[in-house]
């Protein structure tokens, strides 16, 4: 067997067999296979797909290409939950917290940023003193000890995709259904929950920009994972806008402290609680989504949540402070704002653009090495079927740099189309793929 002919299998649209996807993924992943290879096969498998087995035989290769965790010392159902990327997306840094607040034991390994979006490890590493970067048997004994741990990838799961990920950034091959689906289970698999859920977004800010791409991506990586003998539902949700009223690393801490507080926008409320009554489905506390809804916004309402969030910022080291004084989270010198370039109701944001313009700004990384300006970020002021006045302000640009900042301006502004009649307000939940 030999890479050519994989390659020009999937140039002639033929389905790989279970032993040619082992191979390229052994092979590669012991650098016996270059990168030009790689690639000319990542666009073969982009322009042509893959099947349900073929995909599955790639999720499994992947996830055996590095640890597979063991999980077996913690107690109970443990749920894993996954975002494929948005925009002021702190679902994780909410949800997790409310359902461990419950009994659900939280195991849960996350990701740094990736492209325009910003990763739950920044943003928690944000907080003075919080340690993101545990060995395995410190993260296990939290999770029996409290009942949760949040920590960074290990290196080693799912070798394969780290390898595969960075290429495909390089060649326009990452907005592929079968190897978005397959690089998101191998790791989940790979990381030992016995179910999984996925928030699949969709829209501006998201990798898949329909509705049918993505319930299409919801639906492949629920088979995969069902196959591969892990119960997995998927929720779609609406990435149009950005989630809530700030993206940025700090912001976003502070604004999961605001919700989990009972201070939070209603959308980001609706998505935490929405997913957090299926996380509680699939641990087996209750079938009813919508008492289960009623159970999570209880524990948002009694503080109990808040309180998990502070246990769990005590146990990783961090200044648990933060909760009674979010100000002692890192805050930066310039709100700039960005005005509206005409009246009327705001009908759509390009949310990548603030993800963008929030990386432009020092929040996130062009290259793996760079440090983050944790403090920096876009305030989100109107959102899609809100009026605006010609001159009023749409957004805050926080910033450090002033000039970087103001940089950003004609961009951001552009990000918003304003039209003259009434616009609706977006649907925050889409679909929920069992
Ligand atoms: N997130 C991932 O982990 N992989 C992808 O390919 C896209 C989003």
């Amino acid at each position: 067997m030999n890479i050519n002919e994989i390659i020009k299998a999937k140039r002639d649209c033929q389905e790989l067999t279970t032993e040619q996807i082992e191979f390229f993924i052994k092979e590669y992943s012991y650098g016996n296979i270059a990168d030009y290879q790689a690639s000319s096969l990542l666009m073969a498998i982009y322009l042509n797909g893959m099947s349900e087995k073929e995909i599955l035989d790639l999720t499994i290769a992947m996830s055996k290409s590095g640890d597979i965790l063991d999980l077996s010392q913690i107690e109970g159902i443990k749920v894993d939950k996954h975002s494929t990327g948005g925009i002021g997306d702190k679902v994780t840094i909410v949800v997790m917290p409310l359902v461990a607040s419950l009994g659900v034991p939280v195991a849960k390994m996350s990701g740094r940023g990736l492209g325009y979006t910003q990763g739950t490890i920044d943003k928690l590493d944000s907080i003075p003193g919080f340690r993101t970067n545990l060995e395995l048997d410190e993260f296990i004994r939290n999770v029996r000890k409290i009942g949760i741990s949040l920590m960074g990838q290990s290196e080693n799961i799912a070798l394969a995709d780290k390898k595969l990920y960075a290429l495909r950034d390089v060649t326009g091959t990452v907005e592929s259904i079968p190897l978005i689906a397959s690089s998101v289970m191998s790791k989940k698999i790979a990381a030992g929950a016995d179910k999984i859920l996925l928030e699949v977004t969709c829209g501006s800010g998201a990798f898949m920009e329909t509705e049918i791409r993505a319930r299409k991506l919801a639906e492949t990586m629920v088979k995969i994972g069902n196959m591969a003998g892990k119960e997995t539902i998927a929720v779609v949700t609406n990435m149009n806008q950005p989630l809530g009223r700030f993206c940025g690393n700090a912001l976003e801490v502070k604004e999961a402290i605001d919700v989990l507080s009972g201070k939070g926008e209603p959308d980001v409320v609706e998505v935490c609680c929405v997913l957090g009554a299926y996380m509680l489905k699939m641990a087996g506390k209750g079938d009813n989504i919508v008492t289960n809804m009623r159970l999570i916004q209880n524990q948002i309402d009694n503080g109990e949540g808040l309180n998990k969030f502070k246990e769990l910022i005590q146990r990783q080291w961090g200044d648990s402070r933060v909760i009674d004084e979010p100000e002692m989270i890192t805050t930066a010198k310039y709100k700039i704002p960005v005005e509206a370039k005409a009246s009327g109701y705001v009908s759509a944001i390009e949310a990548k653009n603030i993800g963008q313009a929030v990386v432009n700004i020092g929040g996130g990384r062009f290259k793996k090495e760079d440090e983050i300006d944790y403090a920096v970020g876009i305030e989100v002021l109107k959102k899609i079927g809100d009026t605006v006045e010609k001159g009023e302000p749409i957004l805050y640009i926080h910033a450090n740099d002033e000039f970087k900042a103001k940089a950003q301006i004609s961009f951001l502004e552009n990000s918003y189309t304003i039209v003259p009649e009434k616009v609706e307000k977006i649907k925050e939940i889409l679909d929920i793929i069992e």
